[in-house]
């Protein structure tokens, strides 16, 4: 089947439903899913959305916070707007139908602002706990009411379709992308989606690690589409390990906030001792490289599995006010948060580099976009400070709304024919067991070797596994039909590879990315981004 559409959006998260409802005032927009519409990183965000609210917070000082957990890498002029457009973002969401928590009467601000670490002020806006579902909840609500809007559910987008595979002309600055070949889950068929713009808003890579906070759904198929494509992709060695994962053998990907630090929530060893004040002046609340690094540290100092996370001493209506979702989690696990600590662990959590665009989330490729996690904006840096990335999302939503009303009126139809998906030579697999021992191959790959310490020796043995894997997986994808798990297994390769390429380019320690070779930080050589492209790499 081929549908024809104004814009083809690729992912509902925040990203791909705040651009989709602004963009439908000025055509139809296809989003195509490749689960459940609210199924996404956003669907699962805690602590909130950062932005300046509070009559005492200053622009200045979330940019100076944005800038200093950034070690040096953050784009000042990126920040800059950021923030300062933040504020009218948040109450086009407050439009939109999102209900963020109100503070008590007689606060100086209308909503509730949670603390998170490096933010030297209060100002997460967020819904209780469950900061993330709202937003979902209100987009979709908006999105499915709009009869611009066409939602494709179980659809994943398999390539993207370039005019010069089209026409057979070399990859030049006239390359346009035209599409995308999307295959509907549910029937096993592959659809040729056409438009004047396509948005890739498909998020982050947490699955590309063993240990993650992201849902299943974050196996990095924009990046690895983009890079296929020929977009620039930058900073792939700035994962984030999130300090504060539940560390329970049945418990799959649940976070622990860290509002729940901002709330008075102590980091503590099993023998009960703290150790966070040997690495930060700001203990439990430092930035969250340095959080992830000193447990890192002292787990493996100690040998022990976890360290500790203690809110018991605050009173137990105010816990189970603020972090309903987190206290009945830890519950059904057996653990009462209000009486005695959380074990957690460190987990892979998001990713600072991506796809590169400009200041409207246009990439290096005609008429692609790319917003949210899966871009490189230059906002984030070496790492990204708690809470700005919904921010970002939600600016460069707008901001990309704002280019493409600019050329819409002269955009062109895609007057060449292209042809359907085709797998002619493909047969059915006898051996998908390749597939799921490929998988945790690589995951486990990355969490050992590309983790949060990383080596020269460590590095190049995982892009000596990953290479193989990648060769063994282009034969496998060559002679099969494709399925679902076929290709995530195969971006989630491709973007192994991304990461462990930058991280053997960048010879210092910055930020999210730590070499035991190069510990310390080179601002002579290194105050820059890290760029990779298949012409490159
Ligand atoms: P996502 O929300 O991940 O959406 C991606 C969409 O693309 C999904 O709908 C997915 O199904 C779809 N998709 C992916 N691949 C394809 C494909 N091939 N074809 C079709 N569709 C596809 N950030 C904050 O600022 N504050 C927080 O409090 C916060 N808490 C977090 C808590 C957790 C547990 C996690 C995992 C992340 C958190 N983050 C937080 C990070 C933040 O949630 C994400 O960075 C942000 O939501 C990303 O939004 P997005 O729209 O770019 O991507
Ligand atoms: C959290 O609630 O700890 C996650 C916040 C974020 O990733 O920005």
């Amino acid at each position: 089947m081929e549908i024809k559409t104004d814009f083809l959006v690729l992912g509902s998260g925040i990203a791909g439903l705040s651009f989709a409802i602004r963009a439908a005032e000025l055509g139809t927009v296809a989003i195509a899913t490749k689960k459940e519409k609210s199924e996404s990183n956003t669907n699962y965000a805690q602590g909130g959305i950062a932005a300046v609210h509070d009559p005492s917070d200053r622009f200045e000082y979330h940019i100076r916070d944005t800038l200093l957990c950034g070690a040096g890498l953050c784009k000042e002029d990126v920040v800059d707007f950021v923030v300062r457009e933040g504020p009218e973002r948040i109450q086009e969401l407050l439009d939109w139908g999102v209900e963020f928590t109100k503070a008590k009467p007689g606060s100086s601000s209308i909503y509730d602002l949670g603390r998170e670490g490096g933010h030297s002020m209060r100002r997460v806006l967020h819904a209780k706990d469950l900061t993330g579902s709202e937003i979902e909840r209100a987009l979709n609500e908006k999105a499915s009411s709009n009869p611009n809007i066409h939602v494709y559910e179980n659809h994943l987008a398999v390539d993207l379709i370039m005019s010069s595979a089209i026409t057979g002309e070399a990859n030049g600055p006239s390359n346009r992308c035209l599409g995308a070949y999307v295959l509907d889950i549910n029937h096993n068929r592959v659809h040729t989606f056409i438009a004047k713009y396509i948005i890739l808003a498909t998020g982050g890579a947490g699955k590309v690690y063993l240990i993650t906070t992201n849902p299943d759904i974050a196996t990095a198929d924009g990046i690895a589409m983009a890079y296929r494509a020929g977009a620039l992709i930058s900073n792939m060695e700035f994962i984030q390990f999130h300090p504060t994962c539940l560390y329970h053998p049945e418990a799959k990907s649940f976070l622990i906030s860290e509002a729940v630090r901002g709330e008075g929530g102590i980091l503590k060893l099993r023998s009960g001792e703290t150790f966070m004040e040997k690495y930060h002046p700001m203990k439990s609340l430092a930035p969250r490289d340095v959080v992830a690094k000193a447990i890192d540290t002292e787990l493996k100092k100690s040998g022990e599995e976890f360290v500790l996370l203690d809110i018991s001493h605050k009173d137990r209506e105010f816990i189970l006010n603020r972090f309903p979702n987190i206290y009945q989690k830890c519950l059904e696990f057996g653990i009462d948060m209000t009486s005695e600590a959380i074990p957690v662990v460190p987990a892979a959590h998001y990713l600072c580099g991506g796809v590169v665009v400009n200041h409207y989330g246009e990439t290096n490729i005609e008429r692609l976009f790319a917003l949210g996690e899966v871009s490189c904006t230059g906002l984030h840096g070496a790492n990204r400070l708690a809470s700005n990335s919904l921010l970002e999302a939600v600016v460069y939503a707008h901001r990309a709304f704002v280019r493409v009303s600019e050329m819409f009126s002269q955009s062109r139809e895609v007057s060449v024919t292209i042809p359907p998906w085709g797998q002619q030579q493909a047969i059915e697999s006898d051996e998908s067991v390749v597939v799921s021992h490929n998988w945790d191959e690589i995951r486990r790959c990355m969490w050992n070797y590309v983790g949060i310490v990383r080596s020269d020796k460590r590095l190049e043995r995982a892009k000596r596994r990953i290479d193989m894997i990648n060769r063994e997986i282009d034969e496998y994808y060559q002679q099969f039909f494709i399925t679902k798990d076929l290709i995530e297994l195969r971006n989630i390769a491709t973007t192994a590879l991304l990461i462990v390429r930058c991280a053997q380019m960048r010879k210092e320690s910055r930020g999210l990315h730590y070499n035991i070779d190069y510990p310390e930080k080179d601002d002579v050589n290194w105050l820059k981004d890290t760029t990779i492209s298949r012409e490159t790499i």
